[in-house]
């Protein structure tokens, strides 16, 4: 899946800086890339960059985008001045087209994939909530930094009576202990910035939305000492038994995801916690 050929190729070529902000073609994501080659991949699908299928093809796009300038790195944030991302859009499951929904997956892995096994390195500035899905993208990043505020980020899937898929957890697994996580996933927690931060979940807090980007700028640069060659193999072997099992049961993921979506009580559970959205929103 990584072949070596591959990664020594993608490490090895000079990344050129650019002074020149460049923006993805999509409206919902922008990707601008500093005179050091860190890319800044800004999720703008506001109001709560809900991952829909079109929000997560930007985000796919954009990621091909910082390989293809050769960024040496590249930091995850949003738009929105309070939510980082609310996660997977619901209304893609409640209802949902049976071919979309499997598009929708299946572009879901892909970001993954991409994100989670990227040779560059990546960071999250967490600039609002975080929960499920948000929480996913920014553990499969290398480094997060959240803002402080009364902010969550949690995998919570199983409030909704969804159960969190094997890579979700594997990639919960990959940020706290298996202990801290089983106890999170199943209870469907939601930590505040201090708990993410005590548990490791977080790696730092930041002040404000440019703080915690500086301090992402600052993480990816600590890189400049370490060969890139050294440190790109040893993030590919930190992370091989995830992306190992992605890559033998893609298939299986996606057929599960929707027998899963299509069942009943999964669509009443949706049905429901679509009504309490509503009801908090005042709507
Ligand atoms: C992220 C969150 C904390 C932000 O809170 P907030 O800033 O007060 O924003 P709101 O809850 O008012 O949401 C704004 C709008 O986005 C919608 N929305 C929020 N999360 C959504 C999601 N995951 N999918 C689809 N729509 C969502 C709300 O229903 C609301 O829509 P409306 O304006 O048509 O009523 C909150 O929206 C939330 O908890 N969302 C659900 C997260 C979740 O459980 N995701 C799991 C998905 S599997």
């Amino acid at each position: 899946m990584f072949p070596l050929r591959q990664i020594v190729g993608n490490v090895t070529r000079r990344v050129v800086p650019s002074i020149r902000a460049m923006s993805s073609k999509g409206p919902l994501v922008d990707t601008a890339v500093d005179n050091e080659g860190i890319a800044t991949v800004t999720m703008q699908r506001l109001p709560v960059n809900s991952l829909n299928l079109e929000l997560l093809q930007a985000m796919d796009k954009a990621l091909d985008e910082v390989v293809e300038k050769k960024c040496k790195g590249m930091i995850l944030t949003s738009a929105s001045p309070t939510v980082f991302s609310a996660g997977l859009d619901i209304m893609e499951m409640y209802k949902p087209d049976m071919k979309r929904v499997e598009t929708f997956w299946t572009t879901l892995q892909e970001v993954w994939i991409k994100l989670f096994g990227s040779n560059f390195i990546t960071a999250a500035a967490i600039n609002g909530h975080a929960p499920a899905g948000g929480c996913l993208l920014a553990m499969s990043c290398e480094y997060r930094v959240m803002m402080s505020g009364k902010y969550t980020i949690g995998l919570n899937e199983t409030a909704l009576g969804i159960v969190a898929p094997n890579w979700f957890m594997q990639t919960m697994t990959n940020t706290i202990s298996q202990r801290e996580a089983e106890l999170a996933l199943t209870t469907a927690r939601m930590f505040s910035v201090e708990e993410a931060l005590k548990v490791g979940l977080i790696d730092e807090s930041a002040t404000d939305k440019a703080d915690a980007v500086a301090k992402c700028k600052k993480f990816i640069k600590k890189f400049d000492r370490i060969p890139a060659l050294a440190r790109s193999l040893t993030k590919q072997k930190a992370r091989q038994a995830p992306l190992t099992w992605m890559s033998d049961n893609r298939k299986q993921d996606t057929q599960e995801f929707l027998m899963f979506v299509g069942h009943p009580k999964v669509q009443k559970s949706l049905e429901m916690y679509i009504q309490a959205l509503k009801q908090k929103a005042g709507k």
